[in-house]
């Protein structure tokens, strides 16, 4: 019966007519309605991303065999989920080894057939014109996997290692010595379970030199230090899409494309919000104007998600071109307006920024202090984050 249950809330998730940007996030939405409600979390944070990384693409599958995607769509998203298991089924070996799991036997025997059970399917029916009943049948070995086996025996070593009482932090550092964690994987572990200790998002050397590169040639800093972090983080999004779309192929390319409009489209929630605040507060005159600016950027955004929806191979360039034009010419020149009105006031603009965000009114993340020391060296206590 729970079981019958959980698959109907599973099921329940239908977002036809979303956007694919709208659609991720809103499948993040449901990951953590579903890690909340249920006991999945391990306490060792290299598991738990995993996990919450394979409810995610479960959920996507079943999205894309509603969607009725074409069959190389569905053949990639079973492709990566497969893999991804067959990884996390070695991780979480290691750790049951480290630990001296009792039920080691029993416990991956159990890992054994679901890769067998998935292997066969993935094997005998995805390339035959039924693609889609193999999905199917393979979404429901994932439910079961899901319903059954993470939240029933995973859950017995959880509580195996809760007894031993021993350091969770020694076990993830040994485990994470032989996994390589994706950025966004992170990304999305950190929105789900608000840890944003355990991993560092890594920002490549390169893209660090070409976002200071950006950041001096230009003169965008405003001296406002939360307005300068958002900004330096859209100059990051900018900079990791403009090396990607060089050298990558085209479902490489698209994946890069709706990962830069989700962080965008993040960027515009959190960002704007922060400017709009400090402009309204301090009475900046030009802000009708400046509003109007950034609501025409969103717009921006959507056309180009409208445009990679309808398969126009210029969707990626026009991406970039939006956020080179923003960058040089709203940040730049625009911005920099509020930075002159602002200059005599920075120590009144920087308690009202403390003050908002007491009120829960600011939304930013370690990630995005870690970008921003990097890049500025405060020339006053004041200017510090
Ligand atoms: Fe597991
Ligand atoms: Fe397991
Ligand atoms: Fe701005
Ligand atoms: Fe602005």
């Amino acid at each position: 019966m729970q079981k019958r249950l959980s698959k109907l809330l599973l099921f329940s998730f239908y977002l036809p007519m979303l956007t694919n940007v709208q659609i991720n996030k809103e499948i993040e939405l449901r990951v953590k309605e579903l890690w909340s409600q249920y006991p999945f979390s391990i306490g060792i944070p290299v598991i738990d991303l995993q996990h919450i990384c394979l409810i995610f693409s479960i959920i996507k599958l079943q999205q894309s065999i509603q969607n009725k995607l074409p069959p190389p769509n569905l053949q990639k998203d079973i492709f990566y989920i497969i893999d991804f298991l067959i990884q996390h089924f070695k991780t979480e070996e290691k750790l049951l080894s480290l630990i001296h799991f009792p039920q080691f036997d029993s416990h991956t025997k159990k890992h054994i057939k679901y890769i067998e059970q998935l292997r066969i399917l993935h094997g005998n029916d995805i390339e035959a014109a039924n693609v889609y009943k193999a999905a199917d049948e393979i979404l429901n070995v994932l439910q079961n996997w899901l319903f059954e086996h993470l939240r029933k025996d995973d859950q017995k070593y959880g509580s195996y290692l809760l007894e031993l009482g021993e350091i969770s932090t020694d076990y993830n550092k040994q485990l994470l010595e032989e996994v390589n964690i994706h950025n966004n994987h992170i990304l999305l572990y950190q929105n789900i379970t608000k840890d944003f200790s355990t991993f560092e998002i890594n920002i490549e050397q390169k893209t660090i030199l070409s976002i200071k590169e950006i950041w001096e040639n230009k003169n965008l800093a405003t001296d406002i230090p939360v307005i300068d972090m958002q900004h330096l983080w859209l100059i990051k999004i900018f900079v990791e899409l403009d090396i990607s779309a060089k050298k990558s192929g085209i479902i490489k390319r698209n994946e890069i494309f709706l990962n830069t409009l989700l962080a965008s489209y993040e960027y515009v929630s959190q960002h704007f919000k922060t400017e709009e605040l400090i402009m309204r507060n301090f009475k900046f005159p030009q802000y009708n104007n400046h509003v109007i600016k950034h609501r025409k950027f969103g717009e921006f955004l959507r056309l180009r998600n409208e445009e990679n929806k309808s398969n126009d191979s210029m969707a990626t360039y026009n991406l970039l071109q939006d956020l080179r034009n923003w960058i040089y010419s709203h940040i730049a020149v625009e911005d920099r307006e509020l930075k002159i009105f602002l200059k005599d006031k920075i120590k009144d603009v920087n308690l009202f920024v403390k003050h908002i965000n007491s009120k829960g009114e600011l939304d930013f993340n370690s990630n995005q202090v870690k970008l921003y020391r990097q890049i500025v060296t405060p020339k006053t206590n004041q200017d510090s984050i």
